[in-house]
Protein backbone atom coordinates (compact mmCIF):
# COMPACT_ATOMS: atom_id res chain seq x y z
CA UNK A 1 0.00 0.00 0.00
CA UNK A 2 1.27 3.23 -1.01
CA UNK A 3 1.06 6.25 1.86
CA UNK A 4 2.59 9.07 -0.03
CA UNK A 5 0.31 12.64 0.02
CA UNK A 6 1.49 15.98 -1.47
CA UNK A 7 -0.33 19.33 -1.57
CA UNK A 8 0.04 19.26 -5.63
CA UNK A 9 -0.94 15.64 -6.21
CA UNK A 10 -4.01 13.51 -6.27
CA UNK A 11 -4.56 11.31 -3.01
CA UNK A 12 -3.17 7.41 -2.98
CA UNK A 13 -5.53 4.63 -3.66
CA UNK A 14 -6.53 2.87 -0.82
CA UNK A 15 -6.66 -0.74 -0.56
CA UNK A 16 -9.50 -2.81 0.82
CA UNK A 17 -7.68 -3.52 4.27
CA UNK A 18 -7.58 0.01 4.83
CA UNK A 19 -11.08 0.50 3.57
CA UNK A 20 -11.67 -1.88 6.72
CA UNK A 21 -9.82 -0.61 9.30
CA UNK A 22 -11.18 3.12 8.21
CA UNK A 23 -14.91 0.98 8.77
CA UNK A 24 -13.97 -0.26 11.96
CA UNK A 25 -12.44 3.16 13.30
CA UNK A 26 -16.20 4.95 11.99
CA UNK A 27 -18.15 2.67 13.78
CA UNK A 28 -16.04 2.34 16.60
CA UNK A 29 -16.77 6.24 17.59
CA UNK A 30 -20.22 6.16 16.75
CA UNK A 31 -21.16 3.57 19.49
CA UNK A 32 -18.63 5.08 21.91
CA UNK A 33 -19.62 8.82 21.77
CA UNK A 34 -23.48 6.90 21.83
CA UNK A 35 -22.78 4.60 24.61
CA UNK A 36 -20.84 7.07 26.70
CA UNK A 37 -24.12 9.67 26.22
CA UNK A 38 -26.80 7.46 26.78
CA UNK A 39 -28.11 9.83 30.30
CA UNK A 40 -30.21 12.50 28.51
CA UNK A 41 -29.03 14.85 31.50
CA UNK A 42 -25.81 15.26 30.80
CA UNK A 43 -24.94 18.84 29.42
CA UNK A 44 -21.52 18.12 28.65
CA UNK A 45 -18.81 15.81 27.32
CA UNK A 46 -15.10 16.06 26.34
CA UNK A 47 -12.70 13.75 24.75
CA UNK A 48 -9.39 14.37 22.68
CA UNK A 49 -8.70 12.36 19.73
CA UNK A 50 -5.38 12.02 18.96
CA UNK A 51 -4.38 10.53 15.34
CA UNK A 52 -0.24 10.21 15.70
CA UNK A 53 0.07 8.66 12.24
CA UNK A 54 -2.40 10.82 10.33
CA UNK A 55 -1.19 10.86 6.73
CA UNK A 56 -2.87 12.72 4.53
CA UNK A 57 -6.25 13.16 5.19
CA UNK A 58 -7.79 11.08 2.12
CA UNK A 59 -7.80 8.10 0.35
CA UNK A 60 -8.90 7.55 -3.82
CA UNK A 61 -11.18 4.67 -4.30
CA UNK A 62 -12.15 4.29 -7.85
CA UNK A 63 -12.63 7.99 -8.77
CA UNK A 64 -14.68 8.65 -5.40
CA UNK A 65 -12.56 10.75 -2.78
CA UNK A 66 -12.88 8.85 0.77
CA UNK A 67 -11.98 10.32 4.11
CA UNK A 68 -8.73 8.96 6.00
CA UNK A 69 -8.72 8.92 9.65
CA UNK A 70 -8.43 12.26 10.85
CA UNK A 71 -11.35 12.95 8.72
CA UNK A 72 -13.43 10.53 10.18
CA UNK A 73 -12.64 11.27 13.42
CA UNK A 74 -13.95 14.90 12.48
CA UNK A 75 -16.94 13.83 10.86
CA UNK A 76 -17.92 11.31 13.64
CA UNK A 77 -17.40 14.14 16.11
CA UNK A 78 -19.52 16.55 14.70
CA UNK A 79 -22.20 13.81 13.57
CA UNK A 80 -22.12 12.68 17.28
CA UNK A 81 -22.85 16.41 18.22
CA UNK A 82 -25.93 16.26 15.58
CA UNK A 83 -27.24 13.07 16.75
CA UNK A 84 -26.97 13.35 20.48
CA UNK A 85 -29.05 16.12 20.46
CA UNK A 86 -31.42 15.60 18.79
CA UNK A 87 -34.32 14.63 21.08
CA UNK A 88 -33.07 16.05 24.09
CA UNK A 89 -34.44 18.97 26.02
CA UNK A 90 -31.31 20.36 27.52
CA UNK A 91 -28.69 20.35 25.03
CA UNK A 92 -25.41 18.54 25.24
CA UNK A 93 -22.19 20.15 24.52
CA UNK A 94 -19.68 17.85 22.45
CA UNK A 95 -16.65 19.27 23.40
CA UNK A 96 -14.20 17.84 20.82
CA UNK A 97 -10.21 18.79 20.86
CA UNK A 98 -8.12 16.61 17.37
CA UNK A 99 -4.47 16.46 17.30
CA UNK A 100 -3.07 15.32 13.81
CA UNK A 101 0.65 14.16 13.78
CA UNK A 102 2.54 13.67 10.77
CA UNK A 103 5.95 13.48 10.08
CA UNK A 104 6.41 13.91 6.66
CA UNK A 105 5.89 17.58 5.34
CA UNK A 106 3.98 16.80 2.20
CA UNK A 107 1.28 14.50 4.26
CA UNK A 108 0.51 17.28 6.76
CA UNK A 109 0.25 19.80 3.99
CA UNK A 110 -2.32 17.72 2.22
CA UNK A 111 -3.98 17.26 5.40
CA UNK A 112 -4.48 20.91 5.96
CA UNK A 113 -5.69 21.64 2.34
CA UNK A 114 -8.09 18.98 2.65
CA UNK A 115 -9.55 20.29 6.05
CA UNK A 116 -9.06 23.68 4.53
CA UNK A 117 -11.33 22.56 1.39
CA UNK A 118 -13.96 21.22 3.66
CA UNK A 119 -14.23 24.72 6.26
CA UNK A 120 -12.60 22.89 9.19
CA UNK A 121 -10.52 25.93 11.02
CA UNK A 122 -7.15 24.88 11.73
CA UNK A 123 -6.88 28.47 14.48
CA UNK A 124 -9.72 27.82 16.68
CA UNK A 125 -8.19 25.67 19.30
CA UNK A 126 -10.10 22.49 18.54
CA UNK A 127 -7.93 21.00 15.64
CA UNK A 128 -4.18 21.04 15.95
CA UNK A 129 -2.20 20.01 12.74
CA UNK A 130 1.61 19.20 13.75
CA UNK A 131 4.26 18.04 11.64
CA UNK A 132 6.66 16.21 13.65
CA UNK A 133 7.27 12.87 14.83
CA UNK A 134 4.92 10.97 17.31
CA UNK A 135 6.82 10.54 19.79
CA UNK A 136 8.41 13.86 20.59
CA UNK A 137 5.19 15.28 20.95
CA UNK A 138 3.27 13.02 23.03
CA UNK A 139 4.23 14.58 26.31
CA UNK A 140 3.08 17.82 25.70
CA UNK A 141 -0.20 16.24 24.32
CA UNK A 142 -0.98 14.14 27.59
CA UNK A 143 -0.48 17.23 29.85
CA UNK A 144 -2.11 19.39 27.49
CA UNK A 145 -5.30 17.11 28.05
CA UNK A 146 -4.45 16.52 31.39
CA UNK A 147 -4.96 20.08 31.90
CA UNK A 148 -7.89 20.09 29.74
CA UNK A 149 -9.92 17.42 31.00
CA UNK A 150 -8.35 17.09 34.68
CA UNK A 151 -10.94 14.79 35.90
CA UNK A 152 -12.06 12.60 33.09
CA UNK A 153 -9.14 12.74 31.13
CA UNK A 154 -10.86 11.15 28.41
CA UNK A 155 -9.11 10.25 24.52
CA UNK A 156 -8.23 8.25 22.00
CA UNK A 157 -5.38 7.63 20.55
CA UNK A 158 -4.61 5.76 16.89
CA UNK A 159 -1.68 4.81 16.43
CA UNK A 160 -1.91 3.74 12.85
CA UNK A 161 1.21 2.62 11.76
CA UNK A 162 3.22 0.58 8.47
CA UNK A 163 4.67 -2.25 10.38
CA UNK A 164 4.99 -3.01 13.92
CA UNK A 165 8.05 -1.61 15.17
CA UNK A 166 7.45 2.19 14.65
CA UNK A 167 5.05 2.58 17.90
CA UNK A 168 7.28 2.12 20.92
CA UNK A 169 4.57 -0.14 23.51
CA UNK A 170 6.42 1.93 25.98
CA UNK A 171 5.16 4.88 25.12
CA UNK A 172 1.46 3.41 25.13
CA UNK A 173 2.31 1.97 28.29
CA UNK A 174 2.78 6.01 29.44
CA UNK A 175 -0.48 6.57 27.73
CA UNK A 176 -2.31 4.36 29.79
CA UNK A 177 -0.64 5.30 32.91
CA UNK A 178 -0.90 9.11 32.53
CA UNK A 179 -4.32 8.71 31.30
CA UNK A 180 -6.29 5.72 32.53
CA UNK A 181 -9.60 6.71 31.09
CA UNK A 182 -7.64 6.76 27.70
CA UNK A 183 -7.53 4.15 24.75
CA UNK A 184 -5.38 3.27 22.36
CA UNK A 185 -6.02 1.66 18.86
CA UNK A 186 -3.03 0.30 17.18
CA UNK A 187 -2.39 -1.16 13.98
CA UNK A 188 0.26 -3.98 14.41
CA UNK A 189 2.04 -6.10 11.40
CA UNK A 190 1.39 -9.30 13.37
CA UNK A 191 1.76 -11.66 10.54
CA UNK A 192 4.54 -9.49 8.79
CA UNK A 193 6.43 -9.79 12.01
CA UNK A 194 6.36 -13.64 12.40
CA UNK A 195 7.59 -14.19 8.60
CA UNK A 196 10.52 -12.06 9.17
CA UNK A 197 11.15 -13.76 12.57
CA UNK A 198 15.18 -14.34 12.45
CA UNK A 199 18.16 -14.03 15.05
CA UNK A 200 19.72 -11.42 13.55
CA UNK A 201 21.50 -8.28 14.72
CA UNK A 202 19.24 -6.39 12.76
CA UNK A 203 15.69 -8.16 13.61
CA UNK A 204 16.81 -7.67 17.08
CA UNK A 205 17.03 -3.78 16.79
CA UNK A 206 13.95 -3.86 14.67
CA UNK A 207 12.05 -5.23 17.41
CA UNK A 208 13.21 -3.31 20.89
CA UNK A 209 10.34 -0.97 20.31
CA UNK A 210 8.51 -4.17 21.57
CA UNK A 211 10.91 -4.79 24.34
CA UNK A 212 11.55 -8.41 22.92
CA UNK A 213 14.76 -10.04 24.30
CA UNK A 214 17.26 -12.20 22.28
CA UNK A 215 15.62 -15.72 23.86
CA UNK A 216 12.50 -14.05 23.24
CA UNK A 217 13.03 -13.66 19.64
CA UNK A 218 14.52 -17.18 19.95
CA UNK A 219 11.79 -18.73 21.82
CA UNK A 220 9.20 -17.30 19.06
CA UNK A 221 11.38 -19.13 16.06
CA UNK A 222 11.40 -22.35 17.93
CA UNK A 223 7.49 -22.06 18.12
CA UNK A 224 7.11 -20.34 14.81
CA UNK A 225 8.77 -23.75 13.58
CA UNK A 226 6.22 -25.68 15.80
CA UNK A 227 2.75 -27.74 15.02
CA UNK A 228 -0.06 -24.21 14.70
CA UNK A 229 2.95 -22.05 15.45
CA UNK A 230 1.42 -19.08 13.87
CA UNK A 231 -1.59 -19.17 16.23
CA UNK A 232 1.05 -19.86 19.21
CA UNK A 233 3.51 -17.17 18.13
CA UNK A 234 0.84 -14.56 18.04
CA UNK A 235 -0.84 -15.21 21.25
CA UNK A 236 2.68 -14.49 22.42
CA UNK A 237 2.80 -11.60 20.75
CA UNK A 238 -0.38 -10.69 22.23
CA UNK A 239 0.51 -11.29 25.73
CA UNK A 240 3.97 -9.38 25.47
CA UNK A 241 2.08 -6.31 23.87
CA UNK A 242 -0.48 -6.24 26.65
CA UNK A 243 2.15 -6.95 29.32
CA UNK A 244 4.59 -4.28 28.14
CA UNK A 245 1.33 -1.34 27.60
CA UNK A 246 -0.46 -2.38 30.78
CA UNK A 247 -3.79 -2.55 28.85
CA UNK A 248 -6.14 -4.38 30.96
CA UNK A 249 -8.42 -5.49 28.00
CA UNK A 250 -7.82 -6.01 24.37
CA UNK A 251 -9.23 -7.27 21.12
CA UNK A 252 -6.67 -8.62 18.93
CA UNK A 253 -8.37 -9.72 16.32
CA UNK A 254 -6.55 -9.32 12.60
CA UNK A 255 -7.59 -7.97 9.00
CA UNK A 256 -6.52 -10.51 6.10
CA UNK A 257 -5.53 -8.53 3.82
CA UNK A 258 -6.88 -10.45 -0.05
CA UNK A 259 -3.66 -9.82 -1.85
CA UNK A 260 -0.68 -10.24 0.29
CA UNK A 261 -2.74 -12.57 2.76
CA UNK A 262 -0.44 -11.11 5.56
CA UNK A 263 -2.73 -10.46 8.81
CA UNK A 264 -2.84 -7.08 9.82
CA UNK A 265 -4.22 -6.41 14.10
CA UNK A 266 -5.89 -3.19 14.56
CA UNK A 267 -5.27 -3.99 18.51
CA UNK A 268 -7.73 -2.24 20.70
CA UNK A 269 -5.94 -1.82 24.18
CA UNK A 270 -7.50 0.25 26.77
CA UNK A 271 -7.85 -0.13 31.32
CA UNK A 272 -11.65 -0.36 30.96
CA UNK A 273 -14.41 -2.86 30.46
CA UNK A 274 -16.63 -0.61 28.35
CA UNK A 275 -14.39 0.24 25.68
CA UNK A 276 -13.48 -3.27 24.91
CA UNK A 277 -17.38 -4.13 25.21
CA UNK A 278 -17.99 -1.41 22.16
CA UNK A 279 -15.54 -2.64 20.39
CA UNK A 280 -16.00 -6.32 20.29
CA UNK A 281 -19.86 -5.13 19.34
CA UNK A 282 -18.21 -3.32 16.36
CA UNK A 283 -16.52 -6.48 15.15
CA UNK A 284 -19.87 -8.53 15.26
CA UNK A 285 -21.44 -5.65 13.65
CA UNK A 286 -19.37 -5.69 10.27
CA UNK A 287 -18.84 -9.50 10.01
CA UNK A 288 -16.38 -10.97 7.95
CA UNK A 289 -13.79 -8.59 7.96
CA UNK A 290 -11.57 -9.20 10.99
CA UNK A 291 -10.54 -12.63 12.61
CA UNK A 292 -8.20 -14.41 14.87
CA UNK A 293 -7.02 -17.89 15.08
CA UNK A 294 -9.56 -20.15 17.77
CA UNK A 295 -12.79 -20.41 18.86
CA UNK A 296 -15.60 -18.29 19.74
CA UNK A 297 -15.26 -18.86 23.14
CA UNK A 298 -12.05 -19.91 25.97
CA UNK A 299 -10.33 -21.01 22.71
CA UNK A 300 -9.67 -17.18 21.20
CA UNK A 301 -6.18 -17.00 19.48
CA UNK A 302 -5.86 -20.91 20.26
CA UNK A 303 -6.03 -20.63 23.61
CA UNK A 304 -6.96 -24.07 24.04
CA UNK A 305 -7.30 -25.71 20.47
CA UNK A 306 -3.30 -25.45 20.93
CA UNK A 307 -3.34 -28.38 23.48
CA UNK A 308 -4.35 -30.42 20.34
CA UNK A 309 -2.10 -28.52 17.85
CA UNK A 310 -3.64 -29.50 14.54
CA UNK A 311 -5.25 -26.98 12.17
CA UNK A 312 -6.00 -24.38 14.14
CA UNK A 313 -9.55 -23.09 12.98
CA UNK A 314 -10.18 -18.92 11.86
CA UNK A 315 -13.13 -17.35 13.66
CA UNK A 316 -14.59 -14.78 11.61
CA UNK A 317 -17.31 -13.51 13.22
CA UNK A 318 -20.56 -14.50 10.84
CA UNK A 319 -23.71 -16.00 12.01
CA UNK A 320 -22.44 -19.54 12.00
CA UNK A 321 -19.28 -18.51 14.03
CA UNK A 322 -21.81 -16.96 16.68
CA UNK A 323 -24.11 -20.09 16.67
CA UNK A 324 -21.14 -22.11 17.09
CA UNK A 325 -19.54 -19.64 19.68
CA UNK A 326 -22.45 -19.92 21.69
CA UNK A 327 -23.00 -23.99 22.08
CA UNK A 328 -19.16 -23.99 23.27
CA UNK A 329 -19.67 -21.11 26.03
CA UNK A 330 -22.80 -23.65 27.01
CA UNK A 331 -20.55 -26.13 27.29
CA UNK A 332 -17.64 -24.23 29.15
CA UNK A 333 -18.71 -21.71 30.90
CA UNK A 334 -20.20 -24.13 33.96
CA UNK A 335 -17.07 -24.98 34.82
CA UNK A 336 -15.49 -21.36 34.07
CA UNK A 337 -18.08 -19.86 36.50
CA UNK A 338 -17.70 -22.91 38.81
CA UNK A 339 -14.16 -21.86 39.25
CA UNK A 340 -14.88 -18.29 39.42
CA UNK A 341 -17.64 -18.09 41.98
CA UNK A 342 -17.52 -21.93 44.05
CA UNK A 343 -15.56 -19.97 46.84
CA UNK A 344 -18.41 -17.12 46.74
CA UNK A 345 -20.78 -15.44 44.73
CA UNK A 346 -19.29 -13.22 42.10
CA UNK A 347 -21.20 -10.33 40.66
CA UNK A 348 -22.09 -10.47 37.07
CA UNK A 349 -19.77 -7.54 36.21
CA UNK A 350 -16.85 -9.38 37.72
CA UNK A 351 -17.69 -12.37 35.43
CA UNK A 352 -17.59 -10.10 32.44
CA UNK A 353 -14.22 -8.56 32.96
CA UNK A 354 -12.76 -11.94 34.53
CA UNK A 355 -13.44 -13.62 31.16
CA UNK A 356 -13.17 -10.61 28.72
CA UNK A 357 -9.78 -11.00 27.11
CA UNK A 358 -10.62 -14.58 26.63
CA UNK A 359 -13.18 -15.08 24.39
CA UNK A 360 -15.12 -13.25 21.05
CA UNK A 361 -18.21 -12.85 23.06
CA UNK A 362 -20.25 -9.45 23.83
CA UNK A 363 -21.28 -8.96 27.42
CA UNK A 364 -24.64 -9.64 26.46
CA UNK A 365 -24.01 -12.88 24.53
CA UNK A 366 -22.38 -14.17 28.34
CA UNK A 367 -25.00 -12.55 30.22
CA UNK A 368 -27.91 -14.73 27.88
CA UNK A 369 -25.58 -18.06 28.75
CA UNK A 370 -25.51 -17.52 32.17
CA UNK A 371 -29.29 -16.86 32.04
CA UNK A 372 -29.88 -20.29 30.52
CA UNK A 373 -27.56 -22.01 32.86
CA UNK A 374 -29.97 -20.17 35.29
CA UNK A 375 -33.37 -21.19 33.74
CA UNK A 376 -31.75 -24.99 33.55
CA UNK A 377 -30.89 -24.88 37.24
CA UNK A 378 -27.05 -25.15 36.80
CA UNK A 379 -26.55 -21.71 38.93
CA UNK A 380 -28.79 -19.64 40.94
CA UNK A 381 -28.68 -15.88 40.79
CA UNK A 382 -28.96 -13.20 43.63
CA UNK A 383 -30.35 -10.21 42.92
CA UNK A 384 -30.38 -7.41 46.18
CA UNK A 385 -30.52 -8.40 50.11
CA UNK A 386 -29.41 -11.98 48.51
CA UNK A 387 -32.66 -12.80 47.71
CA UNK A 388 -33.01 -15.62 44.71
CA UNK A 389 -33.70 -14.01 41.60
CA UNK A 390 -36.84 -15.25 40.27
CA UNK A 391 -36.94 -18.17 37.00
CA UNK A 392 -38.75 -15.45 34.67
CA UNK A 393 -35.54 -13.26 35.36
CA UNK A 394 -35.06 -11.48 31.53
CA UNK A 395 -32.02 -9.40 31.91
CA UNK A 396 -28.96 -9.44 34.32
CA UNK A 397 -27.81 -6.44 36.34
CA UNK A 398 -23.99 -5.76 36.65
CA UNK A 399 -24.61 -6.26 41.12
CA UNK A 400 -26.31 -9.61 40.50
CA UNK A 401 -24.22 -12.67 41.98
CA UNK A 402 -24.24 -15.58 40.86
CA UNK A 403 -24.07 -18.49 43.23
CA UNK A 404 -22.79 -22.69 42.35
CA UNK A 405 -25.89 -24.82 43.65
CA UNK A 406 -24.47 -27.31 46.09
CA UNK A 407 -24.96 -30.31 44.47
CA UNK A 408 -22.94 -28.87 41.41
CA UNK A 409 -20.21 -28.05 44.06
CA UNK A 410 -20.29 -31.44 45.43
CA UNK A 411 -20.90 -32.50 41.47
CA UNK A 412 -17.15 -30.68 40.43
CA UNK A 413 -15.56 -31.71 44.00
CA UNK A 414 -15.78 -35.31 42.50
CA UNK A 415 -14.38 -34.17 39.56
CA UNK A 416 -12.07 -32.80 40.52
CA UNK A 417 -10.74 -35.96 42.92
CA UNK A 418 -10.88 -38.10 40.02
CA UNK A 419 -9.08 -36.35 37.79
CA UNK A 420 -6.27 -36.37 40.54
C1 LIG B 1 -0.52 4.23 7.53
S1 LIG B 1 -0.21 5.91 7.22
C2 LIG B 1 -1.57 6.66 8.01
C3 LIG B 1 -2.87 6.52 7.30
C4 LIG B 1 -4.00 7.21 8.01
N1 LIG B 1 -4.07 6.80 9.41
C5 LIG B 1 -5.32 6.90 7.33
O1 LIG B 1 -5.72 5.73 7.28
O2 LIG B 1 -5.97 7.86 6.89
C6 LIG B 1 1.07 6.25 8.34
C7 LIG B 1 1.52 7.70 8.35
O3 LIG B 1 2.32 7.90 9.50
C8 LIG B 1 3.41 8.75 9.17
N2 LIG B 1 4.48 8.46 10.17
C9 LIG B 1 5.39 7.47 10.16
N3 LIG B 1 6.14 7.50 11.28
C10 LIG B 1 5.66 8.52 12.03
C11 LIG B 1 6.00 9.03 13.32
N4 LIG B 1 6.96 8.49 14.04
N5 LIG B 1 5.30 10.09 13.79
C12 LIG B 1 4.31 10.65 13.06
N6 LIG B 1 3.95 10.20 11.83
C13 LIG B 1 4.61 9.16 11.32
C14 LIG B 1 3.75 8.38 7.74
O4 LIG B 1 4.42 9.45 7.10
C15 LIG B 1 2.36 8.11 7.15
O5 LIG B 1 1.82 9.27 6.59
Amino acid sequence: MNFNWHPDERPPIIDPHSKAKLDVLRNYLRAYFDRLNVNPSREEFKIDLVDGFAGGGTFRNDEKIVSGTPLIMLEEANAATDRLNENRTKPLRFDYKCYFIEKEATHADHLRKVLSERSYALDDGKIAVRNCLFEDEVEDILTAIKHRQPRAGRAIFLLDQTGFSQVKLTIVAEILRELPAAEVILTFAAEALTNYLANTPQMIAMVAPLELTKSQIQDLIQLKNGNAGRALVQRTLREQIRLVTGATYDTPFFIRPKESRRALWFLHLSKHPTARDVMIQVHWAIQNTFEHYGSGDFGMLGWDTLRDPGTVPLFNFNEMDQEIMRTQLLDTLPRELFSLASEEPVTIDAMRHRFANRTAARYSDLDSIVLQLFREGEIEILGANDRVRSASLQNLRAIDRIVMPKQTRIFFDDLRRDSK
